[in-house]
């Protein structure tokens, strides 16, 4: 199976993934944990993100679409993905169908997890995870077992500055690549709102649809 989740930060892909991919048995593919990843190991391509992630700018499209082009075609894709956070931009989303269409591959849904501006900022400043398992936590929400809690993290985009400027790049840059996959009879809008187990309901019967 190969899928798309969108949303606008903090709609809950992240938790969403972790919850779906051990069911699908399909790699989960965040480009925000890529790029994370990069600049933590000091990659040319980590340095290069870095500014644009904390000030909650997109990366260029260059940078990101070579980097899931060739993710995607690694050996563990073979029979499926789910993308996280890609695309984000229109030319993304039209660089994923040609380099789909060459491989000879469709998508099977894009999953939009709705989420209303006025949830997010209070999602995204209580957010922790741990850097050992990656699991993701909410100070209010989820908060992380005692025993953990000592070693969770903040991410640096995490301010409410940065929030607003990742919301705002959501509606101006990432939105309208929403009609694109609603006309190819794609998309699948879940609501985000509710408990997380109230989401997987949603999004497995939404899979089903
Ligand atoms: P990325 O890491 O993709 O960030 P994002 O899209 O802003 O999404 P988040 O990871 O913030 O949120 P999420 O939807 O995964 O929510 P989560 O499950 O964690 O990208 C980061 C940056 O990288 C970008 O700003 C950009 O600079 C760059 N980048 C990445 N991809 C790019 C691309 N394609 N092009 C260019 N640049 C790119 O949940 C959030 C919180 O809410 C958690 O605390 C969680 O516990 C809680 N929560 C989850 N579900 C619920 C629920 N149902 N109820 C209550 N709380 C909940």
């Amino acid at each position: 199976m190969r899928i798309i989740l969108v949303g606008p930060p903090g709609a809950g892909k992240g938790t969403q993934a972790a919850r779906l991919i051990d069911t699908l048995n399909i790699p989960h593919i965040s480009t925000g944990d890529m790029l994370r990843a990069a600049v933590k190991a000091g990659t040319t391509l980590g340095l290069e993100a870095q500014a644009f992630m904390t000030r909650g700018d997109l990366v260029p499209d260059e940078v990101v679409i070579g980097m899931i082009i060739e993710r995607i075609a690694a050996p563990d894709c073979s029979k499926g993905f789910m993308l996280d956070g890609f695309p984000r931009t229109a030319p993304q989303a039209a660089a994923l169908d040609e380099a789909m269409a060459a491989a000879g591959v469709t998508l099977d849904a894009v999953l939009l997890i709705e989420v209303p501006d006025s949830l997010i900022v209070e999602r995204i400043t209580g957010r922790r995870s741990d850097p050992e398992t990656g699991a993701i936590y909410h100070l209010a929400f989820n908060p992380p077992p005692a025993e953990i809690a000592d070693r969770v993290v903040q991410r640096k985009d995490d301010t409410e500055a940065a929030c607003v400027a990742r919301l705002s790049k959501y509606h101006s840059e990432t939105a309208p690549i929403v009609p694109f996959y609603e006309a190819k009879g794609l998309l699948r809008r879940v609501d985000g709102v509710g408990s997380p187990d109230a989401v997987t309901a949603r999004i497995a019967d939404a899979l089903k649809g």
